[in-house]
């Protein structure tokens, strides 16, 4: 039986839809906007996309959107300069610097200058340590929009088999850190890892996050686990223009996995939702607030 596809469009047009009725709740009962800013250094073409899109999503949730663009030049002395106004800002309420950074700008300088309260993207060391250590954190968005998808298909994960493949800051230690806290049994794969296919064959849950055009194969799934493709890769589509694929390839391991989501339309459209969701959050405990059930965490 082909596996059934996880439809991540439509699960985060439902966290969107849900930011926004607690948006408009923390504006008529506590007359609190959320407030995120957005740093873009430089004009990389992908990352301008992005923050395009964060912005237009940031305004439909009825939460503000500041936008800082920069030229690449900056140094990071000034970009610092900024971080440190915006962290004194009552109205941003999440601080969220577009990566990759120019050469000569030093993220996790510009990172750890951020308000760990604010920083909604979860790359402080503080939210590092406090997601590691178990305490309330802000969760990177990546890994937490995966967890949400795997939660929805799956129920529990206790006891689960779960590889991770990839080991970045962003996506694959966290998203190793998060399926510990759901008390799964966790490996992380790498580019250093002997057979890479029979570890991965040993998951009930494949998270694949290397960055690399449909490298995971039938080989590399074990028949029902469940997949999560965090790859989005830009390839030639034969006729002279581009077509989006992930990091696993889609038509031969949904042929035997149970689950798996797709791209583009699995993942992706997770991470901008679960950035609104984590700056409504940033917003409701900087202002003593409850924060709203029913969202990623
Ligand atoms: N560049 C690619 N992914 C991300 C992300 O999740 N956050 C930030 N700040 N930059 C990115």
């Amino acid at each position: 039986m082909p596996a059934a596809i996880i439809d991540g469009k439509a699960v985060a047009a439902e966290i969107r839809a849900r930011v926004r009725e607690e948006a408009v709740r923390l504006k008529t009962t506590h007359g609190l906007v959320p407030g995120l800013a957005v740093v873009l250094v430089g004009e990389d073409p992908a990352s301008q996309v992005y923050v395009r899109n964060k912005g237009r999503q940031t305004r439909e949730a009825g939460m503000e959107s500041i936008e800082h663009r920069l030229p690449a030049e900056t140094s990071e002395a000034d970009l610092l300069t900024l971080i440190a106004r915006l962290n004194a800002d009552p109205g941003v309420h999440g601080i969220l610097v577009q990566l990759p950074l120019p050469d000569g700008v030093r993220a996790e300088a510009v990172i750890d200058a951020i308000d760990p309260a604010k920083d909604v993207d979860g790359f402080h060391a503080v939210n590092v340590g406090r997601l590691v250590t178990g305490q309330s954190a802000l969760v990177p968005c990546t890994p937490l929009g995966c967890l949400d998808l795997l939660r929805r298909t799956l129920g529990s994960l206790a006891g689960a088999e779960a590889v991770v493949v990839g080991r970045s800051t962003i996506v694959g230690k966290p998203m190793a850190q998060l399926l510990l806290r759901e008390s799964a049994t966790v490996t992380i794969a790498h580019s250093r890892t002997r057979d890479l296919a029979a570890v991965c064959r040993r998951a009930d849950i494949l998270v694949a996050a290397v960055g690399r055009p449909e490298m995971l194969g039938r080989d590399h799934v074990r028949q029902g686990a469940t997949v999560i493709d965090v790859g989005i890769n830009r390839v030639s589509d034969g006729s002279g223009g581009e077509r989006l694929v992930g990091d696993v390839d889609f038509a031969a391991v949904s042929e035997i996995a149970g689950a798996i989501t797709p791209v583009p339309g699995g993942v992706g459209p997770m991470t901008i939702a679960c950035l609104l969701s984590n700056t409504l959050r940033a917003c409701c405990r900087v202002n003593g607030v409850p924060e709203p059930e029913g969202l990623p965490s």
